[in-house]
């Protein structure tokens, strides 16, 4: 997805944005650009510099953004949503006259029409996108007054976005607004900024603003004020980010995804610790009574991608223990296809970015028709997190990597946490049991430490296996939501085509598509259905696969019914998931790594998919 800096203060502006336009590069994207303004021989001057292709294209330009003079600016990384990736299409775009220039993260949905409109009043475009469309509104509208113009704007424009916006006019400001897109002002002694993210600023500040929808910010460099659609002056409350940014460095890794696998254990951890207080598990985000999380009939759990997967493995854990049906969807069908949901249902959301298109509608649609909503989010402050209101927050930490794999982990404790919850509420899990789930529990960290060390094991799997055009996993229960997981994080940093079938449905197709020395993962953690799976990896070898057992330790038949077995720890069979996972994400990173690929930010992905 796109990203947006900004600054105004004492300080040379370019390498400033450049420097935070780096860090936002794991949102993926096709080009770059920024606009400097300067006044210092006396004239206004907005300088627009872009470039398409990765950043270094546009730093060697600036030479490093020091060729570029003024200390008031904003950049931008494009994802292409309209018009093909090219400097012309890049942002920042300006208005016809050159008075105006604009970055934009999201998508004009009505920009057609004002195009048409604004061809007619004689406007002409140099690009195909529609932020240029919102850069020609704003001269259109303009009125000497910024925040006059960008009310008007905002109440013409449909759709998603996030705007920095520079007016020639009026040196030394710089505005900002949103509406479904992300975007943080920060404040230092040296300046302020805007950002689509954190990361981006944090080298500058830890003190930040989370603006509403809709709220206009002015910045200059001795501060930043905010209003309402109705020109009022609001208040906005100043957080304090506490991690710090060696959280979102590397940290000695070779790659964002392997440091970010290693970081499980802790991401584990502190999800766990900061919600178990005195041997009981505190769920303060939930605003139900005991007597109201009693009396839910039926949970959905909504999501996208991984979040989806981890929602898949809650619906098992939450049907096993509470005893109330669960119904676990994909975001993109489950908000256009009219469901019917039931009275006292829970509406679960889960998205580790906070900002997943798709997935914040549903959180609207819900609260819309009356239903409780609780997200479970791991970014501070997102969208998501703000709408549903009630938000149980994962302690994963920022994960850069577009591959998820600490967040997933955080998920699957927090949706453990809430399965035990509405167990005990509803009679099914008693203290003992509860006591014996949450010794369980805190004893993952230590134990999914164990599967790191044995990381050699999937190594070696790559490197036998990374050429492979097809790869299946599969597995039964709470085995197949984990080898739906582990096809996705195989296909979207390997780019091997990899499937995942529920083990019993292999007869009815899929294993049409076994061939000599296909690779076959299949999992088979849970004891109640280990010899089916077992019978199942009987099938596909005798049709030439070779099969790779993934099981608990103890269970060593695996030797013989496997070609190459993998052993994890035992724990609890409902939280299997949080272990067997492990070997998955390390055999993709390994094949990604074989092949060379740019592990952390992998072709046609984004971080976080703030468009539909
Ligand atoms: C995970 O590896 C993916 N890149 C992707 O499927 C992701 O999980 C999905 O886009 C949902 O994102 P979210 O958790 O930020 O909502």
């Amino acid at each position: 997805m796109c990203g947006i800096v900004g600054y105004v203060g004492e300080e040379q502006a370019a390498p400033i944005l450049l420097d935070g336009l780096s860090k936002l590069e794991y949102r993926g994207y096709d080009s770059a650009g920024i606009a400097v303004e300067d006044s210092s021989n006396g004239e206004v001057n907005i300088e627009v510099i872009k470039s398409k292709g990765k950043l270094a294209n546009l730093k060697q330009m600036t030479d490093d953004g020091n060729s570029v003079k003024g200390t008031i600016g904003i950049g931008h990384t494009r994802w292409a949503t309209h018009g093909e990736p090219s400097a012309s299409n890049a942002h920042p775009h300006s208005s016809m006259d050159g008075s105006i220039a604009l970055v934009h993260n999201g998508i004009i949905e009505n920009f057609k029409s004002i195009k048409d409109k604004l061809i007619k009043k004689g406007y002409e475009f140099q690009s195909a996108t529609d932020t240029e469309v919102v850069a020609n509104l704003l001269q259109y509208y303009y009125s000497g007054d910024p925040l006059d113009t960008i009310i008007k704007v905002i109440h013409r424009t449909t759709g998603s976005y996030a705007f920095g916006i520079l007016f020639k006019d009026h040196p030394g400001e710089v505005y900002a607004v949103r509406k479904d897109s992300p975007l943080v002002l920060g404040h230092s002694e040296n300046g302020n900024y805007i950002a689509s993210d954190v990361p981006a600023i944090l080298k500058h500040t830890r003190d930040v603003y989370y603006v509403d929808n809709m709220v206009i910010a002015k910045l200059t460099k001795d501060g930043i004020n905010f209003f309402n659609v109705d020109k009022e002056p609001v208040e906005v409350p100043l957080n304090h980010v506490e991690w710090d940014i060696a959280g979102a460095e590397k940290g000695g890794y070779e790659h964002f995804m392997l440091k970010e696998i290693y970081e499980q254990p802790t991401a584990v951890s502190e999800t766990l610790m900061s919600h178990i207080v005195d041997g009981q598990i505190v769920i303060p985000e939930i605003q139900m009574s005991d007597e109201e999380l009693k009396n839910i009939s039926r949970i959905y759990i909504i999501a996208c991608g991984s979040a989806y997967h981890a929602g898949l493995v809650g619906k098992y854990v939450i049907e096993g223990m509470a005893g109330i049906p669960v119904e676990c969807e994909v975001a993109s069908e489950f908000r256009y296809r009219n469901p019917i949901l039931q009275d006292n249902s829970l509406v679960i959301v889960v998205s580790q970015s906070g900002e997943t298109a798709d997935t914040k509608v549903v959180v609207n649609m819900a609260k819309e028709s009356g239903h409780n909503v609780l997200a479970i989010v791991n970014v501070v402050g997102s969208s998501i997190a703000r709408e549903a209101g009630n938000v149980f927050y994962t302690s994963a930490g920022p994960e850069i990597s577009v591959a998820t794999t600490k967040a997933y982990s955080a998920q699957l404790i927090a949706l453990y946490l809430i399965a035990i919850k509405l167990g005990e509420v509803r009679g099914r899990v008693d203290e003992e049991k509860r006591g014996y789930y949450i010794n369980e529990l805190k004893k993952l960290p230590d134990k999914i430490k164990v599967v790191l060390a044995d990381n050699s094991r999937m190594q070696w799997l790559a490197s036998k296996f990374f050429a492979a055009t097809d790869v299946f996993f599969i597995g039964r229960g709470i085995d197949y939501a984990v080898a739906l997981e582990g096809a996705l994080k195989l296909k979207e940093i390997s780019y091997i085509h990899a499937e995942a079938y529920a083990a019993g449905e292999l007869k009815h197709g899929p294993i049409a598509l076994i061939e000599d020395n296909t690779l076959v993962v299949s999992l088979a953690t849970q004891a109640e259905l280990y010899d089916k799976v077992v019978s199942n990896i009987t099938e596909v070898r005798s049709r030439g696969a070779y099969a790779c057992g993934i099981s608990t330790y103890g269970q060593y038949s695996m030797e013989a019914s496997s070609d190459y077995a993998v052993y994890v720890p035992k724990t609890d069979p409902y939280f299997m998931a949080s272990l067997s996972v492990i070997p998955l994400q390390l055999l993709s990173y390994y094949a990604s790594v074989a092949k060379g690929f740019d592990v952390d930010k992998p072709r046609n992905l984004a971080k976080s998919v703030t468009v539909e």
